[in-house]
């Protein structure tokens, strides 16, 4: 019965209706515009990618929600810079470069002459007040920055339905300061005119700066307003790393003592550090990859065990493999364990065709793929009268079973992982199968239908499997 619903339901096998009428916000990525996107936001990018297509294959109605990180002091700071120090034709060439290097520049030079904080402070002030050129400047910024960043998206297969950054809640987040005000949730401190929060049952934070400003839990509140009156979602998940635990806490007790909360599901879907040997990677010590290089390296290492494994391999063919190839390394690296852990990149591992990792799973998908392509596909039709010989055939099916239960659990618990885990157990069953018993030659033609059955079962589902990671396959390798 499984192979059979297998083999009708095709890529649909998995699919269910458990939360059927139900709708999720999930925001992730989220990076910060005029910087490069580094490997920290290439996990929430990942992770969040991954829980979307999960959500949605359960049934959910999802929408997928780029908070862009685009207002803050450090804009203050990046027009002030831009203006003293900046060339526009060196920043059209290569824009987020130049413009990052136009804020570290600031702060080295801040470190030295304390009084450009001041005039940052002055500038950004400017900027919430929508002074004309400094909003075109801070514009034109974010246009080349989402431009860069949609690149890295259309290489990881990673799309989202809106984007909305911080800065579209800037005024929106001085009426919540009011409203909080309003209700004696925040005060006024006496001594600097700060907003502060110091009613809840968590640490204390700030709501508004002394100088009017805004912050980003101000921001992020008058976002969560926005989307719980805007998508009516039932689940609203953050993906982002687990630094910003508390941040979540406060957002959430204060979101609740606003009663924004009443209908809806606020989750923290924290992550790990991405680490450099033993540390976490840090601009600062140098050990930060961006993502576009790290894709790169990736990329070029695949090519190279590839054109080892298969020295006629026709360029064509080697570019897309080797794409195929060296972005899943990466996803599923990221994917691989639970998200909480951190993660670092071991190239051996990440590329080890023997197992733990993307292509231990392509490689069973395209292997089982050469036998299939070596029978007529009259024998993968016929589904009645299946019979095995084997226990190990039984299990195969038995795991298969499963499929579904693992994606809803994956749901449920915002758990990725446990779709690798299932998918490395398979190939690895698969492949203890395929070692012992030759599935082509066997000599009873209604086993040998049945075994090729089977094995397609298998691709099919390995394939649906890490299709959610977003992972692709290949046909061969
Ligand atoms: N831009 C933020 C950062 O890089 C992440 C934003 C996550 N989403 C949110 N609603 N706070 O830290």
């Amino acid at each position: 019965e499984i192979l059979n619903e297998i083999n009708k339901l095709g890529d649909k096998y998995g699919e269910s209706d458990v939360n059927e009428n139900k709708i999720a916000l999930i925001d992730y990525s989220s990076p910060n515009i005029a910087k490069p996107m580094g490997v920290g936001h290439l996990r929430s990018t990942i992770i969040g990618q991954a829980l979307a297509n999960i959500y949605h294959k359960t049934g959910f109605s999802v929408i997928k929600d780029n908070h862009l990180g685009d207002w803050g002091t450090q804009f203050g700071k990046l027009i002030y810079a831009y203006q003293k120090w900046g060339d526009k034709e060196k920043i059209s060439k290569n824009p987020i470069k130049e413009l990052n290097d136009l804020y570290v520049k600031f702060n080295k030079e801040a470190e030295k002459n304390p009084e450009l904080d001041e005039k940052a402070r002055e500038f950004f002030q400017k900027l919430e007040r929508g002074d004309k050129r400094l909003v075109n400047l801070w514009r034109e910024f974010s246009k080349l920055s989402v431009k860069e960043f949609n690149k890295i998206y259309k290489k990881l297969g990673v799309d989202f339905d809106i984007y909305i950054g911080e800065s579209y809640f800037s005024s929106e987040a001085d009426k919540e300061v009011k409203e909080a005000l309003k209700k004696g949730i925040a005060r006024k401190d006496s001594a600097t005119g700060a907003v502060i929060v110091d009613s809840l049952d968590v640490p204390s934070f700030l709501l508004q700066k002394q100088d009017g400003s805004t912050l980003y839990i101000t921001r992020d509140l008058a976002a969560l307003r926005f989307r719980v009156k805007t998508f009516k979602p039932d689940v609203i998940l953050y993906v982002v790393g687990q630094e910003q635990t508390l941040n979540f806490r406060q957002l959430f007790e204060l979101s609740k003592a606003l009663d924004i909360l009443d209908k809806v599901q606020a989750k923290h879907t924290g992550f790990g550090l991405v680490l450099a040997g033993e540390e976490k990677m840090s601009t600062r010590k140098g050990t930060l990859i961006e993502l576009k290089e790290l894709i790169s390296q990736s990329v070029a290492k695949s090519k190279k065990i590839l054109l080892e494994k298969n020295p006629d391999i026709n360029k064509k063919e080697l570019k897309e493999i080797s794409e195929i190839i060296g972005v899943g390394a990466i996803i599923y690296n990221d994917l691989r364990q639970s998200r909480s852990k951190n993660i670092s990149f071991n190239w051996e591992r990440m590329l080890n065709f023997e197992g733990g990792s993307a292509v231990y799973l392509q490689y069973t998908y395209a292997r089982i793929n050469s036998i299939l392509k070596k029978v007529k596909s009259t024998q993968l039709k016929k589904t009645s009268n299946i019979i095995f010989e084997k226990d190990i055939e039984f299990l195969i099916a038995k795991k298969l079973m499963f499929y579904s239960i693992i994606i809803n659990n994956a749901q449920k618990f915002d758990f990725p992982h446990l779709i690798a885990t299932y998918l490395e157990e398979l190939a690895q069953i698969f492949n203890s199968f395929y070692n012992n018993v030759s599935i082509i030659e066997t000599k009873d033609k209604n086993l040998r239908q049945s075994r090729l059955i089977l094995i397609k079962s298998v691709a099919q589902v390995i394939k649906n499997g890490l299709e959610l990671l977003n992972i692709k396959v290949a046909e061969r390798i």
